[in-house]
């Protein structure tokens, strides 16, 4: 069955603390939804690395954070986009370990491991978008 989006929330992220904002809104939407307190914080903690990286590779950009519903089972999807200078070599930055800013580069490949699906698309010189999703679980 088609997830069903309830809601939509678009928040720019061009400060540190545009990011914090964001890990707020989605914290609150996914105890809303009912998420335990482990769910909760994987996506909060994926939500934090992926706006981190908006901010620290390519400035500014946005989140789209949406409301699922799965049959009866909640879900909460979001998309950080931004139209920076792309990732040259996904395989690399996705191995972990690998960064351009001489930081642990653990982030994209982290984050992939606290969500239930994780797509990710870039394109040098156009930018990039990572959608994460998370479902609550029984
Ligand atoms: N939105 C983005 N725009 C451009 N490049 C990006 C973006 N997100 C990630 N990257 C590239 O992918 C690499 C790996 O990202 P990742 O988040 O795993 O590590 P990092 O941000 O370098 O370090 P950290 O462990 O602190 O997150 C980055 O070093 C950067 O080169
Ligand atoms: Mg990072």
């Amino acid at each position: 069955m088609a997830a069903r989006v309830l809601s939509t929330q678009e928040m720019k992220i061009a400060s540190e603390d545009d990011v914090v904002l964001v890990r707020r809104a989605v914290r609150a939407l996914a105890e809303r939804r009912g998420f335990d307190s482990f769910a909760s914080a994987a996506l909060t903690t994926a939500v934090t690395e992926l706006g981190r990286n908006i901010w620290v590779h390519a400035r500014s950009g946005m989140a789209i954070i949406e409301e699922l519903e799965d049959g009866l089972r909640p879900g909460v999807r979001v998309e950080f986009k931004d139209l920076g200078p792309g990732i040259p070599d996904i395989d690399w930055a996705m191995a972990g370990g690998n960064s351009t800013a001489s930081s642990l580069g653990l982030g994209l490949s982290g984050t992939k491991r606290l969500v239930d699906d994780f797509q990710l698309q870039s394109e040098v010189g156009r930018g990039t978008s990572v959608r994460i999703t998370k479902w609550k679980r029984f």
